[in-house]
């Protein structure tokens, strides 16, 4: 049958293609600034009609209605990556989060959490009868693809994006049609301590290599004092707009890249309009599925792979927490151990923890001599490289626990160097 023969007779309103959903059902939305939002909310809507359905999701953008308290006993989240809009439904205990590296997602929901619907957002057709996963592919494409059911929200302005992010209109059981930008997520605040932040960082950065950046203030400033690098490369689970102002000044070229030569490889996309603009039928962005672009062993193909993520806290010995206060969990593994791996397993290949040195307008530190009772160790002391705060480098691996110490005490809020002198001097009866 013609393709659009098949998107025409599968077209149908949100009310009518959520009729493909039970209670019961294990469902798994689209990712990040790709959630199918019109879609979900006419769910919301709807929650009166379904009991007990799971819903599966990264990170959630959007509003995330599911997650809200009148939802409880219709929809349950069962979160892989908590943010903004859905750590509280965890918190107290009306929703869940499931441990997991980024990478392995698209394996978890074929064989664990197999998936009875996967609800996605898309671009519009191409003249072959191709929809792309634009923005988010990462474990979007995949769950589509092991789902028992599809529905598409199509996004005219949805940018189609190339690499492997192709579904054809066959694969889907219905196509809800809406034309609305895509969630922008904004530019973020760089103060002082995050240029510091960046400072320090760039200056583990040599010509040549090729990064992973993670989001926000920290990963933005580092870009800012990359500007006299040459022949950086990108090969990141995501990408924002920063990454795209090094592109195009001709500082990020991709070309001295030992896998993908010439490419942007990315999962995941999440900035302003200008960056899915860049992105839009664009062959020197490449989007993968994450279980291949955050393989640590795809990962380790880039020679001088440099990884930049951040954290929460840090103890004395380099455990690395990076999402949860204590018992509370506030984010998720992502790919910060994915990357790390990575990044060791890279010929030439650095990771490195950035971090303000303190936290709740400097009333807390991050380097502490114990991580809070409860936190997850998110990177483990064996798998720690470079920490960086505003006040220099920290090199911890190969190094023994007291030089750990004392290199991490070095790089503190001078208010708190104190109690960790303290700290390093009971702990290994010397002088600091
Ligand atoms: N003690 C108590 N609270 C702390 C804290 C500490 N040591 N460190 C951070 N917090 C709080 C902050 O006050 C903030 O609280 P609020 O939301 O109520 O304002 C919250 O935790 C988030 O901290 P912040 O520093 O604003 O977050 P961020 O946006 O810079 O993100 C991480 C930091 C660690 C949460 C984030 O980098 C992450 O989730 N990392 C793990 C995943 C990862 O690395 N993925 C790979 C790349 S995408």
């Amino acid at each position: 049958m013609e393709w659009q023969k098949i998107y025409e007779e599968r077209k149908m309103s949100a009310e009518e293609a959520i009729k493909l959903i039970h209670s019961g059902d294990r469902v798994v939305l689209g990712h990040a600034v790709g959630v199918p939002i019109a879609i979900t909310d006419v769910l919301a809507d709807h929650k009166d009609d379904y009991e007990n359905v799971e819903i599966v999701q990264m990170v959630s953008m959007g509003n995330a209605r599911f997650a809200e308290p009148d939802m409880e006993g219709h929809f349950r989240l069962n979160s892989l990556f908590l943010g903004g809009h859905t750590k509280a439904a965890v918190k107290e205990g009306r929703g869940d989060f499931t441990p997991c590296c980024f990478s392995e997602v698209p394996q978890l929901l074929e064989e664990t959490l197999p998936i009875d619907v996967a609800i996605i957002q898309v671009s519009a057709p191409d003249k072959n009868g191709y929809v792309s996963c634009g923005v988010s592919v990462d474990y979007t494409l995949p769950a589509a693809r092991s789902a028992k059911k599809v529905i598409a929200q199509v996004n005219k302005q949805m940018p189609r994006t190339l690499g492997d992010t192709a579904l054809h209109v066959a694969e889907i059981d219905s196509f809800v049609e809406i034309d609305h930008p895509v969630i922008e997520l904004g530019l973020p605040k760089i103060g002082d301590v995050e240029k510091a932040i960046g400072e320090n960082c760039a200056k583990l950065v040599k010509d040549g290599d090729t990064l992973q950046l993670g989001i926000g203030a920290i990963p933005d400033a580092v870009l800012l004092f990359l500007k006299e690098k040459k022949d950086l490369g990108i090969h990141s689970e995501m990408i924002s707009d920063g990454v795209v102002e090094l592109i195009e000044s001709g500082v990020i070229t991709n070309a001295k890249k030992t896998l993908h030569p010439g490419k942007t490889v990315v999962t995941f996309l999440m900035g302003t309009q200008r960056l899915y603009d860049y992105a839009d039928d664009n062959q020197a962005v490449a989007m993968y599925p994450v279980d291949y672009v955050n393989d640590p062993y795809v990962v380790g193909q880039n020679d001088n792979l440099v990884s930049i993520n951040s954290c929460v806290q840090v103890d004395l010995m380099g455990q690395v927490a990076s999402e949860s206060v204590g018992l509370t969990q506030i984010s998720g593994i992502g790919g910060q151990v994915d990357f790390i791996r990575g990044a060791r397993l890279s010929k030439g290949g650095r990771s490195i923890i950035a971090i303000a040195s303190t936290a709740a307008k400097g009333k807390i530190s991050k380097i502490v001599p114990f991580l809070d009772e409860g936190a997850a160790v998110t990177t483990s002391r064996t798998d720690v490289d470079y920490v960086v705060t505003e006040y220099g480098i920290a090199k911890l691996r190969g190094r023994t626990l007291r030089d750990r110490a004392r290199s991490l005490i070095e790089i503190a809020h001078p208010d708190f160097r104190p109690g960790l002198v303290q700290e390093f001097e009971d702990r290994f009866h010397c002088k600091y």
